[in-house]
Formats: C-alpha cells, sequence, structure tokens
C-alpha cells in the first residue's frame, strides 16, 4: 500500500518511518523546503531514540521519500494522515489552521479515493470540519473517507509505542475504509494488538480523555506527595501501596516537578475548551493544570528554604528538557524553573544530554551549558535535578560530592533513594519524601558545611 504523512514533526515523522518499517510505500510531505532537504539528506530535525537508524533505513531500500509536493506525494496514496501542528490559541482552544490548510489541499489535489486520516490531536468534530473544507475544496465531487486514528506516542519512546502499542485506535463511518486502516496495522495483529473500532467523535474523544487521565494521575500523586511532606510521609512508598493495586496500576505516578511537553498542557487546556462549548464546566481539569503550577512554585519554595537566599548562588542544573529522552523543551518545567532563578539572581550552570542547543534559543544568555553533568556541579552552592534523563539516576556520587561546594542535591524527580544519599554525605531534597540531612545540617547549623574527603 502506498500512504502519504503530512507534516514531517514528531509525530508525523515517527508515523511515517514505522509504516515504512512494516512494509509500506511512505511520502512525508511537509512544506517548509529546509527541512525537507535535511530530510532526504537521512538528517533528522528531532532526537528521538531509534528513528534516524528507521529513517536512514527506509530510506536507503526506498520506502521512505520526502517531498513538498503534496499533489505527487497523493497521486499514489490511498491513505493520507494528517500530522500537521494543532497549536493552542490564546484561550486554550486549539488553532485550526494548519489544519484546515492541508484539508483544503488535500480537496484541491484529490482525483481518485482516498482515506484521510487525523493523526494530530483535535478537538471533538474536526474530522466534520475537515470533511467539508475537503468537499468545498474539490473542483468536481470525488469520494473520500475521513478517519480518526490518533496517536498515543510518547516523545523519547515512540518508536516502542508505535511499535507494540497497548491499542490502535480508528474511528470510522464506513465499512470499507476502516478495512483499509486495519489492513494498514496488520503487522501489530502478529503481536495481539488490540484494534479499538468506534466512530469519529468517539475516537477523537478517546485522545482527548487519556491525555488528560494520565495528567490527572500526575497531578494526583503531585498533590499526595505535598501532604507527604507535610506529615512526613513517604510518597514513593504511598506509590508502590496504591500502584500495585490492579485497578490503579504503578506508571504514571512519579512525584516531581509538573508535567509538560507539547501534549499535556495544551490538549488540558483544549479539552477543558471542548467541555466548556459542550456546556460542561470541567473544572476537574481546573485543578488537574492548577496543581501542576504549584508544584513548580513549591520546588522553588524547597529550593529558597533550603539555600536561605538565591540571589548570587551558583546553582548546578542537570535537565532543561521536559522529560528523559528528549530534546523537547517545550512547557518543560526545568525551563520555566530556571527562568525563575535566574530571575531571582542565581547563576545557573546547566546540563541536558540533548536539550542545550534548543534551551539557548529560550535562555538567557548568562546560563552556562556544560559538557557533562560533573561539570555543572563543579563549585556549585547545590545541584537541582529537573529532568529524569537515565544517566542522572546513575551519577558517581563520591565524585560529586568533591565538586560541589556544599553537599546539596535538591531533585525535583526523586531519582536517588535519600539513605544512599545521606550515606555519601549529602544534604539530599526530593519531592515528597523526608529530607535526608547531613548531622551538621540536621544540628540546624547553616550553612550547608562542605564534605571534604
Ligand atoms: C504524552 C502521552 O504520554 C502520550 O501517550 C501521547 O501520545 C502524547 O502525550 C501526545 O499527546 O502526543 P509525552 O508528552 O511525550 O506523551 O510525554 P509523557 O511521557 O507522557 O510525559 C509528559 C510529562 O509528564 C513529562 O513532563 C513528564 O516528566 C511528566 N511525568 C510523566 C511525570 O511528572 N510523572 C509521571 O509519572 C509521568
Amino acid at each position: 500500500m502506498h500512504i502519504c504523512v503530512i507534516g514531517t514533526g514528531y509525530v508525523g515523522l515517527v508515523t511515517g518511518a514505522c509504516f515504512a518499517e512494516f512494509g509500506v510505500q511512505v511520502a512525508c510531505v511537509d512544506n517548509v523546503v529546509s527541512k525537507i532537504s535535511m530530510l532526504q539528506e537521512g538528517k533528522l530535525p528531532i532526537h528521538e531514540p531509534g528513528l534516524h537508524e528507521l529513517v536512514t533505513k527506509n530510506l536507503r531500500e526506498g520506502r521512505l521519500t520526502f517531498t513538498t509536493d503534496i499533489t505527487k506525494a497523493m497521486e499514489q496514496s490511498l491513505v493520507i494522515f494528517i500530522a500537521v501542528g494543532t497549536p493552542a490559541r490564546a484561550d486554550g482552544a486549539t488553532d485550526l489552521r494548519y489544519i484546515d490548510e492541508v484539508a483544503d489541499s488535500i480537496g484541491r489535489c484529490m482525483r481518485d479515493y482516498k482515506v484521510v486520516a487525523t493523526k494530530s490531536t483535535v478537538p471533538v468534530g474536526t474530522a466534520k470540519r475537515i470533511k467539508e473544507r475537503i468537499q468545498a475544496a474539490q473542483s468536481e465531487p470525488i469520494a473520500f473517507s475521513v478517519v480518526s486514528n490518533p496517536e498515543f506516542l510518547r516523545e523519547g519512546a515512540a518508536i516502542e509505542d508505535f511499535m507494540r502499542p497497548n491499542r490502535v485506535v480508528i474511528g470510522g463511518e464506513d465499512a470499507h475504509a476502516l478495512a483499509i486502516m486495519k489492513e494498514l496495522y496488520s503487522p501489530l495483529y502478529l503481536i495481539e494488538t488490540p484494534v479499538v473500532i468506534t466512530d469519529i467523535v468517539t475516537a477523537e474523544m478517546i485522545k482527548y480523555a487519556a491525555n488528560a487521565f494520565l495528567a490527572m494521575k500526575i497531578s494526583f500523586i503531585n498533590a499526595v506527595a505535598s501532604i507527604c511532606e507535610s506529615v512526613g510521609a513517604n510518597v514513593q512508598q504511598v506509590c508502590d501501596g496504591i500502584g500495585t493495586d490492579s485497578r490503579i496500576g504503578p506508571r504514571f505516578l512519579n512525584p516531581g516537578i509538573g508535567y509538560g511537553g507539547s501534549c499535556f498542557p495544551k490538549d488540558l487546556m483544549a479539552f477543558r475548551a471542548v467541555a466548556k462549548e459542550s456546556g460542561y464546566d470541567f473544572r476537574l481539569l481546573d485543578e488537574v493544570i492548577r496543581i501542576n503550577e504549584d508544584q513548580r512554585q513549591r520546588f522553588l519554595k524547597k529550593v529558597r528554604s533550603v539555600l536561605w537566599t538565591l540571589r548570587g548562588k551558583r546553582l548546578g542544573v542537570l535537565g532543561l528538557a521536559f522529560k528523559g529522552g528528549t530534546d523537547d523543551i517545550r512547557e518543560s518545567p526545568a525551563i520555566l524553573l530556571v527562568q525563575e532563578l535566574l530571575r531571582e539572581g542565581c547563576q545557573i550552570c546547566a546540563h541536558d544530554p540533548a536539550a542545550m542547543d534548543r534551551a539557548k534559543e529560550v535562555l538567557h544568555a548568562s546560563v552556562e551549558y556544560t559538557a557533562g553533568p560533573y561539570e555543572a556541579a563543579t563549585g556549585a552552592d547545590a545541584l537541582l535535578i529537573l529532568t529524569e534523563w537515565e544517566e542522572f539516576a546513575a551519577l558517581d556520587l563520591g565524585r560529586l560530592r568533591k565538586l560541589l561546594k556544599y553537599p546539596i542535591v535538591i531533585d525535583g524527580r526523586n531519582l536517588y533513594d535519600p539513605a544512599i544519599m545521606s550515606a555519601h554525605g549529602f544534604s539530599y531534597y526530593s519531592v515528597g519524601r523526608p529530607a535526608s540531612l547531613t548531622e551538621d545540617v540536621a544540628a540546624g547549623i547553616r550553612p550547608h558545611k562542605r564534605e571534604h574527603s
């Protein structure tokens, strides 16, 4: 089968490369010429584990092509995926400008029957809008079907999520289009992936409900973590205690500095707007968003209380991406925190394995970027862990302690065991767990003394 994918962002590129890997003939389309030229040479504009290998392999084997010519890409394609950006408007609702432009182009270029599938996260009712725009743009009536096929890819694990999904959701109105979509995903039958078939609005709803529920889980545990800090309980053990209940499940219960990224913050606002438009005041979502923002402020408060005063303090910062495994800094809580710390007069020395180039575009020029985590810690008054990169969870603690000016680690991602940190001579503060302090700090002597070994 031939397909084309319009939009070469995270979703479009992963979708295109993975379908090519399934053996499908894929044309990826974008109107940014420089991006397409880069991709034609096998160079990726984003960091996503495993994607480069997949793109170069399928380019070489001729199953994957990149073009700016939508007419040519559509010619042979039976299925057209729309994977363009759906940014938020100032009022939280979704800006459908790019979706509209693509629908108009599809209508103008259509010569025979096509299945038009939305991959981008779009408000409930968008498929209907796409259908109407395509019809309006056609020079003569040509039959086509619109389906909703939401993606559930996590950045940093997108290939795995595509190749081994928990489920595939396809919302459609006619059996022919649904059969074509099922055929496209047929390699996943080998691993017995459930395919959930629904009508179109239900599929669109599933995407919002899934992201809102996951964000709610994170805000829930962050709220529990705040109470744990007040009463002296350990949120990690609370997670173990509740996560083993199969009705709750252990995943997405990691407390931290709040969720970020290009999806949860935007999708929650959009879902809220969709609900409001439908006449339902979804106040639960307001609270999820409020707790998330509060979580950052609570972390800042913690840093302030540990360091007494922030002005002039040199802070080592580990992590700028919105989560580990990606170079994406969109709505990154780490970036927002660094901006706040800079405003309060801190000197920031930061390291991120993938996101430093992107961070440089948005952060104040005074931030110092280092080649590794140890360099970021050197001479710092405290070390802040802001992104859950795996490599930050396996640092040489003895080396780290010698490099820091004061042995203070404030961990926004709970990457370390407090007992191990105190055994290594750190005053260690994390989220929702009792702080483990060095003896002198525990005895109330401040500031923290440098531990020489
Ligand atoms: C999310 C969903 O997980 C995907 O299923 C969905 O397809 C995607 O949005 C989307 O709509 O496109 P993503 O934004 O890539 O994926 O990242 P997540 O792994 O979900 O993490 C989101 C944020 O939540 C990160 O800032 C992460 O640090 C935070 N998080 C995640 C926590 O604070 N605690 C957790 O337990 C899990």
